[in-house]
């Protein structure tokens, strides 16, 4: 059995107000059915973290290194963010693969390096609309989940995150169909390489919102979302999990 789980990924939004949203979050649902977690940008990590002590609400990094320290200006190891009281991280998202050139292989090293620290690697994939235009999404997909995804993975230090590119801040979302053939295709994958494949959890991410979170929540292997502009506000947000509870 799957726990399902609605994650938020605020990219590079927030300041010390927005954790206001952090508790807003909590107080709308004290004791969530599904777990939850929101990844704020690193600079409010420790804070976020302090806030949701106590509470089921996890917190993660969205980027991390895969040296474990050394000279690498700006970023951020894996035992850092543990140390700041993370306990995810997200990995390969297509804007980290589009604005820092991460292939495959280095998401994967990143996430050897999460998972070693003892944090959960959510690792996005993804196709752009001309793959998805010339026919080739599942092979591009199945390219990106066997190369991101490093032999050590189990149900309990990894998450996929499908995320269709075209669909990410765009307002469009992929079709119940299309989510469905990809997310059945990526288990189908993730069975044939991993002993626990079929335990492992599959996100849908792509202008995910109250409107349409149960639509999207409805369709087979689809255990959660990875939700970008609306996990800003927790009025926003909070729909979405209740939805995923509801599923
Ligand atoms: P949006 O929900 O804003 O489309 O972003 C999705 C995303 O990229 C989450 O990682």
């Amino acid at each position: 059995m799957r726990r399902k789980l609605a994650a938020g990924n605020w990219k590079m939004n927030g300041t010390a107000e927005a954790l206001a949203e952090v508790a807003a979050l909590m107080q709308s649902h004290p004791e969530p059915s599904v777990d939850l977690l929101l990844c704020p940008p690193a600079t409010l990590l420790a804070r976020a973290s302090e806030a949701a002590e106590g509470h089921a609400l996890a917190i993660g990094g969205q980027d991390c290194h895969c040296a474990a320290s050394g000279a690498h200006t700006g970023d951020i190891s894996a035992a850092m963010l543990l140390d700041a009281g993370a306990s995810y991280v997200i990995l390969g998202h297509s804007e980290r693969r589009q604005d820092h050139f991460e292939t495959s292989a280095i998401v994967h090293d990143k996430a050897v390096a999460a998972q070693a620290a003892g944090l959960i690697a959510v690792i996005c994939i993804g196709e752009t609309l001309a793959q998805r235009e010339a026919g080739d999404t599942l092979t591009v997909l199945a390219d990106q989940l066997a190369g991101s995804l490093p032999e050590g993975c189990t149900a309990d230090n990894t998450v996929v995150a499908y995320e269709p590119v075209w669909a990410i801040g765009t307002g469009l979302t992929a079709t119940v169909d299309q989510i469905g053939e990809v997310h059945a295709n990526l288990r189908a994958a993730l069975v044939d390489r991993f002993a626990q494949g079929g335990d492992m959890r599959i996100l849908y991410g792509g202008s995910v919102k109250a409107g349409n979170a149960a639509e999207i929540f409805g369709i087979d292997d689809v255990d959660g979302a990875l939700v970008g502009g609306a996990s800003l506000k927790a009025s926003d947000f909070s729909p979405i999990v209740t939805a995923l509870e509801n599923a």
